[in-house]
């Protein structure tokens, strides 16, 4: 894992919008992994300021979202289709038809088990993601991959845990239906992105940063699994990484690799 330690929650957003203009500006037909909650949105911010000031174009641009609550409209005002049409794809030239969020509004098995399907077939058509933005819970998933989710799972239906729910609890009304289950990406479908990227920041994700990172293997810690990854980028805000025993290495690795870079290795 690379991991890069940067001031301030901004600086994150800064660097992973780098990453994804990176990706875009590369390719002819990018394909992005992408991630709802608190944490992305400022990414997604500066996405939307760099498409109007004409430095990143996302015409040509295949998206997919990690997950969706199961049972709600897509025009739902909590769905995640609804908040990455506001927090971005409203703001930019991304064709929506290249947009893919889990379709979840169905409460039949079969159904959902068919949008499953057809959701890792659309990414295989795609040619697979080039690059999955991640956060991470506080209970250390990814997507919406709850401890015990087994390192190879593909898009599937998936039970919330009580401590999502209620860190989800927020974004709902006072008695307003709450979803306890989603369609998310799997374990293994993050693992054949060709790069991931994990934005976490502020001090409540240090625990679950510290477990990714430097804990075990292990389905309990779903995101460990990115250690399993070639290209796992894990950038982090020092409230994030304020509980990882081996921040002075990793801010070292990064000097050095910098060094390499500029062709001034000492
Ligand atoms: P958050 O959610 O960015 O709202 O903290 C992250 C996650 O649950 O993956």
């Amino acid at each position: 894992m690379q991991v890069i330690i940067l001031p301030l929650a901004h600086d994150v957003a800064l660097y992973a919008a780098d990453r994804v203009a990176e990706v875009i500006n590369s390719k002819t037909n990018p394909v992005l992994g992408l991630a709802t909650g608190s944490t992305p949105i400022a990414l997604y911010d500066e996405l939307v300021a760099r498409y109007q000031a004409k430095q990143v174009s996302f015409r040509q641009t295949i998206s997919f979202n990690l997950d969706e609550y199961i049972g709600i409209a897509d025009s739902h005002a909590q769905s995640y289709r609804t908040f990455m049409n506001q927090h971005l794809f409203d703001h930019i030239d991304i064709a929506k038809s290249n947009t893919h969020v889990p379709l979840a509004e169905s409460k039949d098995a079969i159904v959902l088990k068919k949008s499953a399907q057809d959701f890792e077939a659309s990414i295989q058509q795609a040619g697979g993601i080039d690059l999955q933005i991640l956060g991470i819970g506080l209970n250390g998933h990814i997507g919406f991959n709850e401890p015990t989710s087994s390192f190879t799972s593909r898009t599937r239906i998936k039970t919330l845990s009580e401590s999502t729910v209620i860190a989800n609890k927020r974004f709902f009304k006072d008695g307003e239906y709450q979803p306890h289950l989603a369609l998310t990406m799997g374990i293994g479908t993050i693992l054949n992105s060709r790069a991931v990227l994990l934005i976490a920041t502020g001090k409540a994700k240090a625990e679950a940063v510290k477990v990714m990172i430097e804990g075990p293997l292990s389905a309990m810690c779903p995101a460990s699994a990115l250690q399993l990854h070639e290209t796992a980028t894990i950038v982090l805000d020092e409230e994030a990484a304020s509980m990882l025993a081996l921040k002075e290495y990793y801010r070292w690795c990064e000097q050095k690799r910098q060094q390499l870079h500029e062709g001034n290795v000492r």
